[in-house]
């Protein structure tokens, strides 16, 4: 499409279930919705045949006509529009503006069908006159064909005979996201090299940008993914003395008006009081649903400032600048954000995707060495569920990726978060079991992160340790040669990562890996490798296996 829409406008004939429709997108979109109709009756307080009666159609399409340009200023909205209302060039063109034009269309016999029923059972509605003439279904074909011309305008046309309320508003769905893939494909056709890859989402996709020095353009990508108003930034303290005047300026000469809230650092921070503390500041500020979030900072600073992006207004556009290399190529990927709640990591959340992340590997520089080796583990893994040839490259280039060589770690950065773009893009929502492979290494994570009170392991390295766990642990169920147990291990070693543990008590390790289950299932779904790049999800370990492994690990 050569315009921006952020509306949905779904017209058509009488009869071809506007409303319904429109009523289902708005429910499965999470979206405003407005019946231009509905408006005018409401403003007007008098039924749309009384106007027409008493007023006459000219005066009932100039409501319509105030009704459609008030509509097409806002954003996220339905409107469902009646079918005379797009044969007026003015409001086609306002609605065609901001809206992607969805036409439903029907037979003139399942229309008549259709009124028929409708008249029977339903309040007085606007379009009885079409039946009370002689030959309805006559009348019908002629209205309709006289229309047919400005019909065939929209966008997408959909032919609801045989699908029933919900097939259309899912096809609406598609076609929004098909258009907008559309519109990214012309993005990324700009030939904009810093674009790494994109993340589809279930209505839309969002692009990564991966670039050495790209900070310096966060205002003009911003602004190439079509947001503007006032930019609220959320860093902590590390991060934004570091980097916060410069992104403010930055957005600043980029036309944007610049607010910030920092918080402290920590996992601490990760918590409803500090959400709570950034609505207030939103709504001191009279943050509109326009005005945009832009999370700077590591993987807490994302999820923080993602969840109260994903709640304030119920929900504003964000931007994700991650800045800690876990959350370059993992955190800021896939929209899952949230809270921390006192009984457990992440239990407060949502999934809501970002319009952009842009990292820019430069910022690595200041991230203290072992939170950047700690980051090398989730890199890595990519590469062990998914990419040998990426486990190639990462070996051959240890010292020049870890000593940030720009071009290496820039490669690194934007294949592995590609990587996990590509998994989160097959399953957003983590529903059809797609994603669960990005939890290899974590079952045992999180059972040495829990086990410690989150205070021993940074979390790489917990996944580092779980990693080999589950190596271990498929080499003994005879998927995995001991030969690349040992090639993993050597990796993590070089990128610095531990491989073993020491002074644990194994019994609170299974426990806290038990109580980590998401569902009520009996079985740990483990994920485990067959080869390099090559993953298996079995539920059929057994506790004697794990715990040698554990074993295994507390000696290594
Ligand atoms: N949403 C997801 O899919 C997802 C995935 C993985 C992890 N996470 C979450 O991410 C968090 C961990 O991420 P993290 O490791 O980035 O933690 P973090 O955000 O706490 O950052 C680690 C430390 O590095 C500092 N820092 C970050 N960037 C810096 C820079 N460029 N220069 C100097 N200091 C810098 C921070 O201030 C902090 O002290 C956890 O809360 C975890 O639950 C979320
Ligand atoms: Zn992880």
């Amino acid at each position: 499409m050569d315009r921006q829409v952020t509306n949905l406008v779904i017209t058509g004939f009488s009869g071809t279930g506007k409303s319904l429709v429109a009523k289902d997108v708005v429910r499965r979109l999470n979206w405003d919705f407005l019946d231009t109709d509905d408006e005018i009756v409401r403003q007007t307080g008098k039924p749309i045949a009384e106007i027409f009666r008493h007023d006459g159609e000219s005066a009932f399409r100039e409501l319509e006509r105030e009704a459609i340009r008030k509509a097409s200023q806002q954003k996220q909205l339905v409107i469902a529009v009646g079918g005379g209302a797009i044969v007026d060039p003015q409001n086609y063109e306002l609605l065609s503006e901001t809206g992607l034009i969805v036409c439903l269309e029907a037979k003139p016999e399942i229309i008549y069908e259709r009124l028929f029923r409708e008249a029977a059972c339903g309040p007085e509605t606007e379009v009885r006159p079409l039946l009370t003439v002689d030959n309805p279904l006559e009348r019908i074909r002629q209205l309709k064909a006289k229309r047919q011309s400005y019909y065939a305008k929209a966008d997408w046309t959909i032919h609801t005979d045989c699908l029933s309320v919900g097939e259309v508003a899912e096809e609406i769905i598609r076609a929004w996201k098909l258009l907008n893939r559309i519109d990214t494909c012309r993005l990324s056709n700009t030939s904009d090299k810093d674009i790494a890859c994109f993340v589809e989402t279930a209505i839309q996709s969002y692009p990564v940008f991966v670039g050495y020095g790209l900070l310096d353009k966060l205002g003009e990508k911003t602004k190439k993914v079509a947001l503007s108003g006032t930019a609220t930034v959320i860093s902590d303290e590390n991060v934004f003395s570091l980097y916060g005047n410069k992104v403010k300026g930055i957005l600043k000469s980029a036309g944007f008006s610049v607010n910030a809230f920092v918080v402290p650092p920590g996992e601490e921070t990760k918590s409803m009081d500090y959400a709570v503390k950034i609505y207030d500041f939103l709504v001191g500020h009279r943050t509109e649903r326009d005005d945009i979030i832009i999370a700077l900072g590591g993987g807490m600073a994302g999820d923080l400032a993602g969840f109260v992006a994903a709640t304030f207004l119920r929900g504003l556009p964000w931007v994700q600048v991650p800045t800690s290399l876990i959350a370059m190529v993992d955190a800021s990927i896939g929209g899952k954000v949230g809270v921390n709640h006192p009984k457990g990591k992440n239990l407060i959340g949502a999934f809501y995707q970002p319009n952009l992340v842009l990292a820019d590997p430069q910022t690595l520089a200041t991230l203290p060495r072992r939170e950047l080796t700690s980051g090398w583990a989730e890199v890595i893994k990519h590469g062990l569920i998914l990419d040998e040839e990426f486990v190639q490259f990462l070996e051959s280039n240890v010292d020049g990726l870890t000593k940030l060589e720009p071009e290496l770690i820039t490669r690194a950065i934007a294949h592995s978060a590609s990587i996990k773009a590509q998994v989160v893009s097959q399953d957003e929502k983590e529903r059809e079991g797609k994603r669960t492979i990005l939890n290899y290494g974590h079952t045992i994570a999180h059972g040495l992160e829990a086990a410690t009170q989150y205070n021993h392991f940074l979390h790489g390295e917990a996944v580092a340790i779980g990693m080999m766990g589950a190596a271990r642990l498929s080499q003994r169920l005879g998927l995995l040669p001991v030969a690349t147990v040992e090639h993993q291990r050597t990796i993590l070693q070089e990128f610095g990562l531990p491989i073993g543990f020491s002074d644990l008590d194994l019994t609170e390790v299974t426990r806290a890996m038990e109580l980590d289950k998401k569902t009520k299932e009996k079985a740990i779904r483990w994920v485990l490798l067959q080869d390099i790049g090559k993953t298996v999800i079995r539920g059929d370990v057994s506790q004697q296996d794990v715990l040698a492994v554990l074993r295994e690990l507390a000696r290594s």
